[in-house]
């Protein structure tokens, strides 16, 4: 297969950038195609470990094209440090190895205000956003007054709706949220930075991904975030601003339906989320902080301890459905060693009322227990497995198990951080 994208199925930081990064080996083209820099994705290459937050995951590989679509809100600082630390890395210098779509959105210093302020007056009610301004930047976008990075070119009516943006964004600021305002001097002069140090990316990706495509390239669509904090899908209003499902990479970068040959769906082999929200199977106390410890949860994006619960199959079964999942790469599964038993939850008590299917958005509103089904531990040290054989017995179970109750084949077993720490069953481009 060619096209190929890759998509979290719970609330995030399942591991979708260390997948990436090993896919990217057989791909031509990385796409984001969704979101901003409130992504956080890890890659550990060569002992090292890097933080991308809006560079595609293939940036690591020499010769790969990065490409962030018109679907995605872009801090323009952010990226510029993001590029500048990869580029002292060796990683994207050669020409034509970066691509930016003039079509993106910009996030602005207000938006990030914005953000933040409202967060700060909302208190216990707050959705425990990363602060970065998405929300802000996507609800310009869709109101017709965000600013483009193809707006640059003519820098004078660019800096014209900028002052007209922050007028009102200041009065909003200062009497409403009672924060303080941005200042427009500071703000255009850093957007004559912005744009002497971008315009040389930008392209129409949309055709040149199309054209790529038509070559015979091999993609692959990075989406960030998870499908339970999908705007529609997930959550909400616990949720991020973008459509995080894999039917977001035709709008978010521009591709006809159809284009795209394999989903892979990213699960933990628990379950994890950071932020405000329901989260039926969270696990609290002891063994929570143990996981938390052990598997390293800690928001790569803003250092929050994340909150843990045992591995949902309500919740990965309505992923499948809603991203027409090929297959499933079950990520850190290593964590586990050690406890025992194991739970998952198969489905929900509502009511008295066993439910096997909910709405993401209900679980706000209903009063849920899941009902869990338990399966033996193991003891052994599983980090050095490459292959399915080299797991122990109970490990094996505990995946077909996850496999029959989300009912998609499991295609890859994250057994590390590591790119090597992988069990590869099933590599979709090279199906
Ligand atoms: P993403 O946002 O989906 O890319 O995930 P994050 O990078 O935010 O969080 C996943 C964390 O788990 C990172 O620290 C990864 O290095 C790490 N990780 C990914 N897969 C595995 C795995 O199979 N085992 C272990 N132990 N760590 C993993
Ligand atoms: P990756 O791509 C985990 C969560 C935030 C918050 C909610 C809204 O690394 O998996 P936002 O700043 O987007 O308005 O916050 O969404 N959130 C994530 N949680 N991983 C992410 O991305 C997330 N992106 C957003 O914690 O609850
Ligand atoms: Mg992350």
């Amino acid at each position: 297969m060619k096209t190929v994208a890759v998509v979290g199925t719970q609330w995030g930081d399942e591991g979708k950038g260390k997948i990436v990064d090993l896919l990217a080996a057989d791909a031509d083209i990385v796409v984001r195609f969704q979101g901003g820099n409130n992504a956080a994705h890890t890659l550990v290459v060569g002992g090292e470990k890097f933080i991308l937050r809006l560079v595609p995951a293939g940036a690591l590989h020499e010769g790969k094209v990065c490409v962030i679509g018109n679907g995605t809100v872009v801090d323009p600082i952010a990226l510029i440090e993001e590029l500048d630390k990869l580029h002292g890395h060796g990683c994207l210098t050669s020409d034509g190895t970066f691509k930016l779509a003039a079509g993106a959105h910009m996030v602005m210093p207000y938006h990030r205000a914005i953000d933040r302020a409202r967060e700060a007056r909302l208190g216990g009610r707050a959705i425990g956003t990363t602060g970065f301004g998405i929300g802000p930047a996507y609800e310009d976008k869709m109101a017709r007054c965000g600013l483009r990075f193809a707006d640059l070119a003519d820098f004078k009516s660019f800096s014209e709706k900028l002052a007209r943006n922050l007028a009102e964004k200041n009065l909003y600021l200062k009497a409403v949220l009672k924060a303080k305002p941005v200042s427009v001097e500071g703000l255009t002069e850093q957007m004559k930075t912005v744009r002497r140090r971008l315009t040389p990316y930008l392209c129409d990706t949309a055709a040149y991904l199309d054209e790529a495509i038509a070559k015979g390239r091999r993609v692959l669509f990075e989406g960030a975030h998870g499908t339970m904090l999908d705007i529609d899908h997930g959550t909400y209003p616990f949720v991020t601003s973008s459509s995080c499902l894999a039917s977001a990479v035709f709008a978010g970068a521009g591709l006809a339906p159809g284009t795209l040959e394999a989903v892979l769906g990213i699960s933990k082999a628990y379950t994890t989320r950071v932020g405000g929200g329901p989260f039926p199977t969270e696990i609290k106390g002891r063994l929570g902080d143990r996981l938390r410890t052990e598997g390293g949860e800690f928001g790569s994006a803003t250092g929050r301890p994340r909150r843990i619960g045992w591995f949902d199959a309500v919740l990965t079964r309505q992923a499948a459905r809603l991203n027409g999942v090929w297959g499933l790469a079950v990520t850190k599964l290593d964590i586990l060693t050690g406890i025992d038993p194991l739970k998952i939850c198969v489905a929900y008590e509502i009511k008295g009322r066993r439910c096997d299917r909910v709405p993401p958005g209900d679980l706000v509103t209903h009063k849920i227990k899941p009902i869990y089904e338990e399966l033996p531990g193991w003891r052994e040290d599983t980090s050095q497995a490459r292959a399915l054989g080299d797991l122990p017995a109970n490990a094996r179970r505990y995946l077909r198990r996850l496999s029959e109750l989300s009912g998609v084949e499991i295609a890859m077993v994250g057994v590390g951080a590591a790119r090597e720490a992988t069990i590869v069953l099933n590599n979709p481009f090279l199906n």
